[in-house]
C-alpha cells in the first residue's frame, strides 16, 4: 500500500527558535509513513527534517512585497509542500482568487500545494450541502491548474481545534468524491486528528492522509500517528 501522507501543521507554535529545534528532533526521521513538518516560516531555515513544508506562501515570486514569502525561497530551503487555504488564513479575509494564484505560483516553483477546503461548512449540514461548498473552493482554488499535481486537505471547519473530528466515513465520502471528480493527487483529513483515532481515517480506501495540528506538538503522538502501518 502507499505511503500515507502525515502533515503536521504547528501554526503559531512554539514560540522560541531553541523549542522548534528541540520539538523537530523528537519527531521520528524515518517513519513507517511519509511526514512533513510544517513550522512556522520563522523558523523554517533552521529546522532540520527529511521533509519540510510551509503555512502559507506569497503568489509572487520577487519584487517590492514587504513581509512576504516566494514561493524561490521556500524551493532554496528544500521546502517540498505548502499549506495554501487553510480556514485560518480565508477567516483573515483570503479570498479563492488568491489561494488559486498561490496554488499556481506554487506549482511553477516545483513545490506541492496542499488546498485547504471545508472553510464555511457546518456540523449539521447534510453531504450534499458540504459538497456544495467544497465545490465552490475546488472549482476556484485549481481554475487552469492541473489538479494531479496538488494535494487537497478536506478540514471542516468545525472539526478543527475541536477534539471532535468529523466521522472516518464522513471523511472518506468527501474524500472519494473529490478525487473522482476533481482528479487530484491526493486527498487528506484534517480536524482533531490524534494517535487515537488516526487509524480509523487512514485505513479508509480513498484517505491518503491526514493534516494534523495539535497533535504534531506532542512528540509521541505524532510519532505514533507516523508509525502506524496497515
Ligand atoms: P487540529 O488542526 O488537528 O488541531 O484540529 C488541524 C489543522 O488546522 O490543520
Amino acid at each position: 500500500m502507499a505511503k500515507k501522507l502525515i502533515i503536521g501543521n504547528w501554526k503559531l507554535n512554539p514560540l522560541t527558535i531553541d523549542a522548534a529545534k528541540t520539538l523537530a528532533a523528537a519527531i521520528d526521521q524515518s517513519p513507517m509513513q511519509e511526514a512533513v513538518l510544517c513550522p512556522p516560516m520563522a523558523f523554517l531555515a533552521a529546522i532540520h527534517y527529511p521533509k519540510l513544508g510551509a503555512q502559507d506562501c506569497f503568489w509572487k515570486v520577487k519584487g517590492a512585497y514587504t513581509g512576504q514569502t516566494s514561493p524561490a525561497q521556500l524551493k532554496s530551503m528544500l521546502v517540498r509542500y505548502c499549506i495554501i487555504g487553510h480556514s485560518e488564513r480565508r477567516e483573515l479575509g483570503e479570498s479563492n482568487e488568491i489561494i488559486q494564484a498561490k496554488v499556481a505560483a506554487l506549482l511553477e516553483g516545483g513545490i506541492v500545494p496542499v488546498l485547504c477546503i471545508g472553510h464555511g461548512t457546518t456540523r449539521q449540514e447534510d453531504e450534499l450541502a458540504v459538497v456544495d461548498v467544497l465545490k465552490d473552493q475546488l472549482n476556484s482554488g485549481l481554475a487552469g491548474i492541473d489538479p494531479s499535481k496538488v494535494v487537497v486537505a478536506y478540514e471542516p471547519v468545525w472539526a478543527i481545534g475541536q477534539g471532535r473530528p468529523a466521522t472516518p466515513e464522513h471523511a472518506e465520502k468527501i474524500a472519494l468524491y473529490v478525487k473522482t471528480k476533481y482528479n487530484v493527487a491526493r486527498v487528506l483529513y484534517g480536524g482533531s486528528t490524534n494517535s487515537t483515532n488516526a487509524a480509523a481515517f487512514l485505513q479508509q480506501p480513498h484517505l491518503d492522509g491526514l493534516l494534523v495540528g495539535g497533535a504534531s506538538l506532542l512528540p509521541d503522538d505524532f510519532n505514533k500517528i507516523i508509525n502506524l502501518t496497515f
